[in-house]
């Protein structure tokens, strides 16, 4: 048996909407399991960059990218490619929320969210796909899902966001399938709320209502999260693709 069966030693992961937030700590965790780390997001993440590089001696640099766009994502791709010499796993995690009721939605709110949430979800994972695929290489990868995959939020309303995660659930399945022969397997997670960016600028008087609803009385964070990543990106989960795991202080077990 393997002893540490949990090492991304020797790997190169690209992470995605590692500016902030779940993608930001979980990169640090993804580098102390030794893994070199090459950040896609809007913003620039260059500080996150620095300071996994730091902490844990793993070579990592950032890149512009937007993920709606294929054309930019295929650039990343082949300069990270180029700068690191290959690449192996992938957290494709980038994502946004919108609440709005979906009688108020314009064509653009909607097209939004499903154009980030799930188009760039896809791009991702298919350019990086062809990548270890052209390169005759096993791999794997992690989508961000949601819970609101599985369940729909209340109060708020989110219907953009609710379907666009359930897509994401179904295309990690459909790649896990699609992929087997390729030795690529494809995974997701399923958070349910946690404290970032997107929680803290809701509505305050949701938070409490969510809180009340989530049996462990508080939100999660995001390191919380980051064993799970990293179970299904190690050698730890090697006969595990297309699986969703859930992780949501049991909001979706009552
Ligand atoms: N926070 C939660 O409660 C929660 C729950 C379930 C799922 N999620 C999912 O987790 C993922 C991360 O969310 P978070 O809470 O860390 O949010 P966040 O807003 O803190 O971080 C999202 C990151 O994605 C980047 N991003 C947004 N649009 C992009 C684009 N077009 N191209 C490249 N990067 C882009 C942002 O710049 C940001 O760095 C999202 O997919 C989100 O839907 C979050």
């Amino acid at each position: 048996m393997k002893k540490d069966i949990f090492s991304l030693q020797g790997k190169v992961c690209v992470i995605t909407g590692g500016y902030q937030g779940i993608g930001e700590i979980v990169t640090g965790f993804i580098a102390d399991a030794g893994a070199d780390v090459a950040i896609f997001d809007l913003n620039d993440a260059t500080h996150v960059a620095e300071k996994v590089s730091k902490e844990y001696g793993v070579k990592a640099k950032a890149y512009i990218c937007d993920v709606t766009d294929p054309q930019a994502v295929q650039a990343a791709i082949d300069a990270a490619a180029q700068d690191f010499g290959t690449l192996d796993l992938l957290f494709d995690n980038a994502g946004i929320c919108l609440h709005k009721a979906a009688l108020d939605c314009t064509p653009d709110d909607w097209r939004k969210v499903i154009d980030v949430n799930l188009n760039g979800i896809y791009y991702v994972a298919q350019i990086f796909g062809k990548y270890l695929a052209d390169h005759g290489k096993g791999g794997s990868i992690v989508m961000t899902a949601s819970m609101s995959a599985t369940i729909v939020n209340i109060p708020q309303k989110q219907a953009s966001y609710n379907a666009s995660k359930a897509a994401v659930k179904h295309l990690a399945k459909s790649l896990a399938v699609e992929w087997v022969d390729k030795g690529i397997r494809v995974n997701s997670i399923s958070p349910g709320y946690i404290r970032t960016a997107i929680t803290e600028l809701s509505d305050p008087e949701y938070q409490k209502l969510w809180i009340a609803s989530i049996p462990y009385g508080r939100m999660g964070t995001p390191e919380e999260l980051a064993g799970a990543v990293i179970y299904l990106l190690s050698d730890a989960s090697t006969y595990t693709s297309g699986a969703d795991l859930i992780i949501d202080g049991c909001f979706t077990v009552v």
